[in-house]
């Protein structure tokens, strides 16, 4: 039975899950729940939220707004390392997780908390991200995770949300799990556990199928300043307001719908869909802009330290030192990373159509065919005649 002291911090979604969850902690363990909600851009009624986690039986409810965070501390990062695990997924939930914990950690130190909880299955990466992270930042708080535990089916979740009074969604819930912030929505479940099922046009809810496209495209230019997108169309605004504004326009022209088959952490193989609107845009110019103003030794370079950095955030690695030194190496190579660039939005696609800077390592000299040809082609022979002589050694000693 209740021994009344003790508290959990819950990570609170507001969702079926996460209320039964309160109840049930304070049922199964006696603790006291604190709801912890971070605002990642898709909180609509913070006070709604509060109320509703109070009325089950939650003796704190907080909401946190953590947009500018998200933004400036995992976004940024994140398009410095033009980060997409398996070569699409833009890791908009994966950046999420290492935050909400952050929130939680801080929270059960303000309320003296010894544990915290969050609302993940056993089966997903979720779990090993709030885990790890929780881990990493407070090796000495317990983690509690109802859902795990539970096991319940959906009807037994159902029958013990009536039987305690917790509100069930009085219409039929999404037949999907979806998880959605500033970065993307992730959708999963239902139909969609066929992969061989197309996604429902009624999956999406950011971003127009093909039937309502507009016609006409739509260019927007972003300005970089030091690989951080800084304005839209002229326009400065903090970053987590371009990045909504981005998502909106990118949306209504269908851009970033992913349909992938992911593999994760925990070994199973599973259909995933996204609308990831912005976070695809900004990565398609964020990568103009980089080509235009880094050396191609760097490039490349930086490329294999791109797979790694999806890989340790896909991972729930984000506390960890590689990715500490790899943020850190992120942002060295961002210095000149200063330039306008042009897109066109049309059809499902964004397309890079110009890119500009002042710190542009595009010489017009060296490349032009015409007038004003400032490249030394003589020189060309020499250089040829000694990068060629591994390939005629390897010729004349070993034949084709
Ligand atoms: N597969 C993605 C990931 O691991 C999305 C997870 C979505 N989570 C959810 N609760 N629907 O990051």
């Amino acid at each position: 039975m209740a021994t009344a002291e003790k508290t959990v911090v819950l990570a609170y979604s507001g969702g079926l899950d996460t209320s039964v969850a309160i109840r049930w902690l304070i049922d199964t363990y006696g603790y006291q729940v604190v709801a912890l909600s971070v605002d990642l851009g898709e909180t609509k009624d913070p006070e709604a939220l509060k109320a509703k986690a109070l009325a089950i039986g939650a003796k704190a409810a907080v909401v946190v707004d953590g947009r500018a965070e998200f933004a400036a501390e995992f976004l940024t990062p994140a398009l410095w390392g033009n980060a997409l695990y398996q070569r699409e997924y833009p890791l908009a939930t994966a950046l999420a997780r290492p935050l909400i914990a952050k929130h939680l950690v801080a929270a059960a130190r303000e309320f003296g908390a010894e544990a915290v909880a969050h609302g993940c299955t056993g089966k997903g990466n979720d779990q090993v991200r709030f885990d790890v992270a929780v881990a990493s930042l407070a090796p000495d708080l317990a983690v509690v995770a109802p859902v795990r535990e539970w096991a319940w089916s959906r009807g037994q979740e159902m029958a013990y949300a009536e039987a305690h009074h917790i509100p069930v969604p009085a219409t039929i819930e999404s037949p999907y799990s979806v998880d959605a912030n500033l970065w993307g929505r992730s959708i999963e479940g239902g139909v969609l556990e066929d992969p061989w099922v197309e996604p429902p046009e009624a999956c999406y809810a950011w971003t127009a199928g093909p039937e309502a496209w507009p016609a006409e495209g739509e260019e927007i230019t972003l300005s970089f300043v030091a690989g951080v997108p800084v304005q839209l169309n002229g326009a400065a605004m903090a970053l987590e307001e371009l990045i909504s504004a981005v998502g909106e326009v990118a949306g209504r022209h269908g851009v970033g719908r992913l349909d992938l088959l992911e593999d994760r952490l925990v070994g199973i193989k599973s259909r995933e869909v996204y609308e990831a609107p912005a976070a695809v845009t900004l990565i398609g110019a964020h990568r103009a802009a980089e080509a235009l103003t880094l050396p191609r030794d760097l490039l490349a370079h930086k490329a294999g330290i791109e797979e790694v950095l999806a890989q340790t955030i896909y991972n729930g690695l984000w506390y960890g030192p590689l990715t500490k030194a790899l943020l850190a190496y992120l942002e060295e190579t961002q210095r000149p990373v200063e330039a306008e660039v042009r897109l066109r939005l049309k059809a499902g696609q964004a397309t890079v159509v110009g890119r500009r800077s002042t710190r542009s390592l595009y010489r017009p000299e060296l490349a032009t065919y015409g007038e004003g040809d400032a490249f030394d082609a003589q020189a060309a022979t020499g250089f040829i005649k000694i990068w060629g002589l591994p390939m005629k050694a390897v010729a004349n000693a070993h034949g084709r």
